[in-house]
């Protein structure tokens, strides 16, 4: 708690955001096309052999995620939304991600490349119909106020949601596509331009972030997912954050210091993990027996096809929450907890009102955050500076996903909407949060309410971390 002896400034009402401009259904129709164009990069990159192969038993060959990707918009857009028969129900158990863990996913009787790419593409056709008759106002919306299954519909379609949804749903496979990718061996076969640069070097190393109510969540931004509701006030105390992440140099001088040696900077579970993974650095770097004076100091890392010196300045990424955790201890840190993260990127002191994004209510644009695969790496640290948040801390979208120190749970007054798999059945102690998007998340899946999660050991994903610590009394003010 800080020493601050001023009366506490009063919470502020929560404020609603600014709605995104323009037509929902523009923007969906606009949103589901851009996430086609990045399946249809992704799964053409590779020949049919790739497609169906499984690179990594950690992840389901490719085909499976194209056709999964169009059976859930044969389920929301064309039954749930259109009302129709859908064009494939048979194939509902093939895709259904709870009845078949991803190692088993290459014995089930997959649709093959062409005959998955000819079913997302029908499904698609059929998909705009639907929206377009939504948009028309055709497609009476819940008539009926009483029918609850006419208010679930009518909630469905409000907004755009559901095709939102599904847009963000495409998106989230995308990403794991391209850390499918990441897995593979062979050649590249991805390209991309290089991020801007940037420099941390003139800036704070932490930043402060004062003791207060911010409100936490979403409202008012209607794509926003059921576990980013309901928008509550959160009251945190005074705390410093990094105001980067956490760079390839600073990690590998945990790696050096023997970091990976010492159990008392592991949380015990980490530590019996570790040891049992044989873990001693990020995935995917490798020694090259070079000085460490060269480049990557004697590190190298693969990284879609390419081998590389370990790039310093870059946030590290590929290590798992019990990693992030045990850095942050060597640090003479901690994780940020999710609270403390979304008041960072969201809350403006100036107004009291939390902000869609870091830098304001505008949608990401190229000179804010490191999104979409524009480019297929994080930029350096202390890149974006038109992305800053008002406390200063950078690159809080994009680059790297983030761990915080939290579990994931649902916000006080949670309701699963629209089915209990997307979050629900995911709370609890086994997963921990992540947040702000990486360079590979697309923008419609990415905001300042935006929450991810994952196992503590999950190390394929494009995941770094920040750092933060408790304010000492008095610095809070
Ligand atoms: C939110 C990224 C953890 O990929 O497992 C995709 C998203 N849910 N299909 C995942 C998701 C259903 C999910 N994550
Ligand atoms: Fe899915």
């Amino acid at each position: 708690m800080s020493q601050d002896t001023r009366p506490p400034r009063p919470a502020q009402a929560p404020t609603i955001p600014t709605t995104p401009a323009g037509c929902p259904y523009a923007r969906a129709r606009e949103a589901l096309e851009r996430a086609r164009r990045r399946t249809a990069l992704l799964t053409d990159a590779v020949g049919e052999d790739e497609l169906t192969a499984q690179h990594s038993p950690l992840m389901s060959p490719l085909v499976w995620d194209l056709a999964h990707i169009a059976n859930q918009e044969d389920i929301w857009l064309l039954r749930a939304a259109g009302g129709g028969p859908g064009l494939r129900p048979d194939l509902d158990p093939v895709y259904d991600a709870f009845r078949t863990p991803r190692a088993d996913r290459p014995a089930l009787p997959m649709l093959a490349p062409e005959a998955a790419r000819a079913f997302a593409a029908e499904v698609r056709v059929r998909a705009l119909a639907v929206l377009a008759e939504a948009e028309s106002g055709t497609r009476r919306n819940g008539a009926d106020a009483a029918d609850p299954d006419a208010e679930r519909h009518r909630r469905l379609l409000a907004d755009g949601f559901v095709f939102g949804m599904i847009a963000q749903h495409e998106q989230q496979h995308d990403e794991t596509m391209l850390a499918t990718h990441q897995l593979r061996r062979g050649a590249p076969v991805l390209d991309a331009p290089a991020p801007p640069g940037g420099s941390a070097a003139g800036l704070p190393a932490e930043v402060l972030v004062p003791e207060g109510p911010f409100v936490m969540g979403a409202e008012g931004e209607p794509w926003a997912l059921d576990n980013e509701r309901p928008a509550h006030t959160v009251l945190t105390g005074a705390f410093w954050l990094d105001t980067t992440p956490v760079t390839n140099a600073a990690y590998r001088r945990f790696v050096e210091d023997g970091g990976y040696e010492e159990e008392r900077w592991w949380d015990p579970e980490g530590w019996e993990y570790a040891r049992h993974a044989g873990l001693r650095a990020p995935l995917f770097w490798q020694r090259d027996g070079g000085p460490a004076e060269a480049p990557g100091g004697g590190w190298v890392r693969r990284r879609f096809g390419h081998t590389e010196p370990v790039p310093d300045e870059e946030p590290v990424q590929h290590v798992s929450w019990y990693e992030a955790d045990a850095y942050a201890r060597w640090a003479g840190r901690r994780l940020p907890t999710e609270a403390e993260w979304e008041k960072a990127a969201r809350h403006d002191p100036a107004t009291g009102r939390s902000l869609r994004h870091p830098w304001g209510d505008a949608d990401p644009g190229p000179e804010h955050a490191n999104l979409g695969q524009r480019h297929l790496r994080p930029a350096p640290a202390g890149a974006y500076p038109e992305g800053a948040a008002p406390c200063g801390a950078r690159q809080l979208l994009g680059d790297v996903w983030e761990w915080t120190a939290s579990d994931f749970t649902g916000y006080p007054g949670f309701a699963a909407f629209p089915y209990r798999e997307y979050s629900e059945v995911f709370f609890g102690p086994g997963h921990k949060v992540l947040r702000g998007g990486s360079f590979g998340t697309d923008r419609v899946a990415c905001r300042g309410t935006f929450r991810n999660w994952d196992l503590p050991v999950r190390r394929q994903i494009f995941a770094g971390f920040r750092t933060a610590r408790t304010a000492r009394p008095g610095e809070g003010r």
